[in-house]
């Protein structure tokens, strides 16, 4: 993602700021798109994994839907070109207003969380006259193997239906008269990288399709969210999600009936890598114990290591342009790393006053510098779009690669 022209681009630009790729954003679009149109497969976007204006241009230049969780999330989807007949609405809490304006916007579809919702729905499509085209989000019950904060389709979670009130959702279908049932939806979770567990999702969802067959409603879309994760460690080596292996999980196990269609909603896979947070060390503090490094960004730029103490790969790109440079000129091994090379370990800590406030903790880097250059990697998704205004930052500024 980095070579020596881009770092010394950076070197002149005010930081932090979000750094994106293009190009790499590109690849990762068509890898997905080929290996989901092999089997007719429907991708909608997760917006919510990233809404900056550019990274809604690209990705609405693909064909993909958009998978929305608020009305601004419909509303940005629609101005930026997505088509209304590919927006669908998801949300455990969607607002009066919010179902309101999605109506107005004649979507394509809303996920709906409870019966209450499904009422609610309906009686706000009766006051326009209009019929809502609905999914039921079920609750599957499966265990995602991801990080407990991202698990979201274990029973007695806040999202979704559990199985044992759907004969109260099928009633509810049977008196709403201005709601079209339309098919079923699933999200477990995200980060998955153990594709194994899509396959205990097909199973259920293959239950669930008979089980609404059965109660006289037919099924024409098998929506089955999102989650499929990135390589946090190797954002070089490893950085487009593996599609093919994914989309040929839902192939191979699910039972997709003639004239139905398959919907994923993926957010992560698509962007995270494309994206850096790039900011500078402002402060080197020696501590008795450790060494700190104050970066001018923090959790108010990119809050994903503070929330879910999640892992993101830090880099000190100074030092490896410089030991690049050098290589060239004399190095004392294949990697160019010269012997007296330093390398000690740091807390990378950002500007804000909480404590929490730490990227990682002993991180093994070269020796840093005030004004080096950091990134920190594969966060195209949920960072920008989390970033706040706490103790009145000023807003991450965005730079792209062409
Ligand atoms: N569909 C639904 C219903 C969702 O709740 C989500 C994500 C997605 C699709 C997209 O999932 P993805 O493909 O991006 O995994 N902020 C957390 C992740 C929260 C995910 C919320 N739901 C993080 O930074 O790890």
């Amino acid at each position: 993602m980095f070579n020596t022209n881009i770092i010394n681009r950076f070197k002149s630009l005010e930081t932090p700021f979000y750094y994106y790729d293009l190009g790499l954003l590109r690849q990762t679009l068509d890898a997905c798109r080929n290996a989901s149109a092999q089997y007719g497969f429907h991708v909608h976007y997760a917006l919510k994994a990233n809404f900056n204006p550019k990274i809604l241009d690209t990705i609405q230049s693909y064909g993909f839907g958009a998978d929305c969780v608020s009305g601004n999330e419909v509303n940005a989807a629609i101005e930026h070109g997505f088509e209304k007949s590919k927006v669908v609405f998801a949300g455990v809490g969607k607002s009066d207003k919010e179902i309101n304006q999605a109506l107005d916007a004649d979507i394509f579809c809303f996920n709906v969380e409870s019966v209450q919702e499904l009422i609610i729905i309906n009686d706000l499509a009766e006051a326009k006259n209009k019929k809502a085209n609905v999914a039921i989000r079920i609750n599957p019950n499966v265990d995602a193997r991801t990080h407990h904060f991202i698990t979201t389709g274990l029973e007695e979670n806040k999202f979704g239906i559990n199985s044992w009130q759907l004969n109260d959702v099928t009633e509810t279908l049977r008196k709403c008269a201005n709601l079209q049932f339309l098919g079923i939806h699933f999200h477990i979770g995200s980060q998955i990288t153990d594709l194994e567990v899509y396959k205990s999702l097909c199973i259920r969802i293959n239950e669930m399709q008979d089980w609404f067959e059965d109660h006289g409603f037919p099924v024409k879309v098998l929506n089955t969210g999102g989650g499929l994760g990135v390589d946090y460690h190797h954002p070089d080596t490893n950085n487009i999600a593996d599609f093919e292996g994914y989309f040929k999980v839902f192939k191979d196990f699910l039972n997709v009936k003639p004239g139905q269609e398959v919907h994923f909603e993926l957010g992560r896979a698509l962007v995270a890598q494309c994206s850096a947070l790039v900011s500078r060390v402002l402060y080197v503090k020696n501590g008795l114990k450790k060494h700190f490094l104050v970066l001018d960004a923090g959790m108010t730029e990119l809050i994903r290591p503070m929330l879910y103490q999640a892992y993101q790969k830090i880099e000190n790109l100074s030092q490896k342009s410089e030991v690049r440079s050098r290589k060239s000129e004399d190095s004392d091994n294949d990697l160019g790393l010269k012997t007296q090379d330093l390398r000690l370990k740091y807390d990378v800590v950002g500007p804000i006053c909480e404590s929490t406030d730490c990227f990682q903790k002993d991180v093994e880097l070269p020796e840093s510098f005030r004004g080096d250059l950091f990134a920190i990697r594969t966060a195209g998704a949920y960072g920008e779009v989390m970033a706040s205004g706490y103790n009145l930052r000023d807003r991450v500024q965005s730079v792209y690669s062409e």
